[in-house]
């Protein structure tokens, strides 16, 4: 359902140009929770924001549900972005001067009329991530755990197929990123859902069926949870 091919990203800043990803390729099956993990600055987050069309790419290509990145005109990236991704960030990126609910209903362009249908999904996503009756609550007074929990409300608003998360529990602490990996991978299951998440935490990545290690711009590695010693392997790797 989602294939990279042969993608590059450069940026160039005055004279210096930096090639942040040189040589891509991925293949992600529906429903599958992938995990990416590698050193700061390796192009993790570059990475991602390629996939969500958030930026493009200097070469390459990136296929997700039939439809090439590539071709795609700012405003039609834009469309596809809205139909088909939801993004999780590890700083929330919620907006402050709204209330819960309005945060969840964000991404429907939701003018504070939604109708019957949408408030009813959005009560429904308020309860499955454990936030319920704290709708109206400004989202500056939630711990963090709880903003996160908006957030994931927020990126599953419109049931987007991929969900794409950078580092989500890097500003929990271990109990509350139990809980929201808990939910991300409840969602992958039941929604069928599929999941790429950039993590730093050899726990959060045991939640993935896939770990592929990124090195320099490449990808160095992909080893399945399930084999003998992955966290040993993976920490020896980040270290
Ligand atoms: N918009 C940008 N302009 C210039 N350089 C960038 C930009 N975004 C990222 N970079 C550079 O690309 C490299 C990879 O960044 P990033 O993808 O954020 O890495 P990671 O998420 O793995 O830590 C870094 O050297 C960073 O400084
Ligand atoms: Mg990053």
């Amino acid at each position: 359902m989602i294939k990279v091919r042969n993608l590059k990203k450069e940026f160039i800043q005055g004279q210096e140009r930096t090639e942040v990803l040189k040589n891509v390729d991925l293949n992600v099956e529906e429903g599958e929770f992938v995990a990416i993990m590698g050193p700061s600055g390796s192009g993790k987050s570059t990475l991602l924001q390629l996939l969500g069309g958030l930026d493009i790419p200097t070469e390459g290509d990136i296929l997700i549900n039939q439809n090439h990145l590539s071709n795609m005109t700012e405003k039609e990236r834009t469309i596809f972005r809205r139909k088909y991704i939801g993004f999780i960030f590890q700083n929330y990126q919620l907006l402050p001067t709204l209330n819960v609910k309005e945060n969840i209903a964000f991404p429907l362009h939701a003018d504070g009329s939604l109708t019957k249908e949408k408030n009813q999904m959005i009560l429904e996503l308020l309860d499955a991530v454990g936030l319920k009756g704290l709708g109206r609550k400004h989202v500056n007074l939630l711990s963090g755990g709880q903003q996160q929990r908006v957030a994931i409300a927020r990126a599953l608003v419109n049931n987007p197929s991929v969900l794409l998360a950078d580092e989500p529990t890097g500003n929990l602490d271990r109990n509350k990123a139990e809980e929201i990996l808990g939910l991300i991978s409840r969602f992958n299951r039941e929604s069928n859902q599929t999941v790429i998440m950039v993590t730093h935490d050899i726990f959060a990545a045991g939640f993935a069926d896939r770990i592929i290690l990124f090195k320099d711009g490449v990808i160095d590695q992909v080893i399945s949870r399930k084999e003998d010693d992955y966290a040993k392997y993976v920490a020896n790797f980040m270290a």
